[in-house]
């Protein structure tokens, strides 16, 4: 009996299973394994966010189906965040829409705008989601290199021009997973005038937009233009340590709001409306979290960077998220990876993984306690200063 769909089947394979075994032997081993692979925050979500779930949790007003685009208080609060930090203006009740994280949204939107046959410009190495989502909606993913030489932006002018001709979407993420660089507002301002020209959607995603070291990112829906073709997902995961608790938001032009709007409706029924509270707690209240968060990040970032120098792997210090993009001095970014595991029993990502330019390079996520990311330090300097 059949029981996958073509298109199931056709989802990519686990890049990482063999590191995963080898990472289990260890740990069966009785080794010490310090995980620096998956970027899932360490610290709790803040206390008076917690608070304002468990109240809102009681309540029994919010027990019922949430429906619509999300609650009304929250989508409020997301549109007054906008216009505090970024002077951004959002209509709450027809430009923005709540999201059950930001992934569902990322990977509902291809399946909302696009037929087969239609081109979805996707960058590499990069998130793979961007990629599943255009392939489970039937249409063909073309995939836009993140390489040192372009500064890990996307060089439009390699599409060929039938492609373009079938283009109807692009994704662009910054601060960008994996490689860690903020966009520079004359790089966007360029593809927004390209993309209207082309009649070009824009899927901005901003996952990371709060976490940067030296310049606040550019936003991407501060930009002339920006609206009218793009939209900009966004999340409480990274900014207030909420991951599981599962919120986010697209928001920006009306139509392609209206148009993922009523695809969502059919699927799924929103998001539990006590977690929209609280995350109208968290874009409302004092943001002194989110720069001891920053604090907090930098203090590793800059840890990390002493430890590559120290072992000669010479690297750009991230601008923005809690990622460190390493190259690598030689070999393949799997074998490397499996040396650190084996050797220093320390783990992290393989760069090919998010994408065939992501060879030659190692993603750590810098998503635990210091003491602990110093112990790792130190077993990679032990392993590699000799050499
Ligand atoms: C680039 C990027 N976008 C979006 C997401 C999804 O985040 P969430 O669904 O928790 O909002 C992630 C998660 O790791 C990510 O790395």
């Amino acid at each position: 009996m059949r029981i996958a769909s073509e298109k199931v089947e056709k989802l990519p394979p686990y890049l990482f299973a063999e590191i995963d075994r080898i990472k289990k032997r260890l740990i069966d081993q009785g080794h010490d394994v310090i995980s620096l692979g998956i970027g899932d925050p360490d610290q709790p979500t803040p206390p008076h966010i917690v608070a304002a779930g468990q109240q809102a949790l009681a309540n029994s007003h919010y027990h019922r189906y949430p429906l619509g685009q999300g609650n009304l208080l929250f989508r409020k609060a997301i549109a007054s965040y906008y216009q505090r930090y970024d002077g951004v203006s959002l209509d709450p009740e027809e430009e923005i829409c709540v999201l059950i994280g930001s992934k569902e949204g990322i990977a509902h939107l291809p399946l909302s705008l696009l037929n087969p046959g239609d081109v979805c410009l996707v960058p590499e190495p990069g998130y793979p989601v961007y990629h599943i989502g255009t392939m489970l909606a039937g249409a063909t993913s073309y995939f836009l290199p993140l390489t040192e030489a372009n500064n890990f932006l996307p060089d439009f002018s390699v599409v060929p021009s039938a492609v373009l001709d079938r283009t109807r979407l692009v994704w662009l993420n910054y601060p960008n997973n994996p490689t860690s660089v903020l966009a520079p507002a004359e790089y966007l301002n360029e593809v927004i005038s390209f993309c209207r020209k082309r009649n070009i959607i824009i899927a901005y995603d901003a996952a990371y937009h709060e976490i940067y070291f030296d310049s606040r990112p550019v936003s991407f829906l501060s930009l002339p233009g920006a609206k009218e073709i793009g939209v900009e997902f966004h999340s409480l995961s990274k900014s207030y340590n909420m991951t599981g608790w599962r919120v986010g938001w697209v928001c920006g032009n009306r139509e392609i709001i209206k148009t993922l709007g009523k695809l969502k409706e059919n699927i799924d029924s929103g998001t539990f409306e006590a977690l929209q509270i609280a995350g109208t707690v968290a874009l409302s209240g004092s943001q002194t979290c989110l720069e001891e968060l920053r604090a907090c990040y930098r203090r590793r970032r800059d840890l990390f960077a002493s430890c590559l120098e120290s072992i000669g792997w010479s690297s750009r210090l991230p601008q923005g998220t809690f990622y460190y993009w390493v190259k690598v001095p030689s070999g393949q970014s799997v074998s490397v990876v499996k040396e650190l595991l084996e050797k220093a029993k320390v783990v992290a990502t393989p760069g090919v993984g998010f994408g065939p330019s992501g060879e030659g390079f190692v993603r750590f996520s810098l998503t635990l306690p210091e003491e602990r990311l110093r112990e790792a330090i130190e077993r990679m300097v032990k392993v590699w200063k000799k050499k």
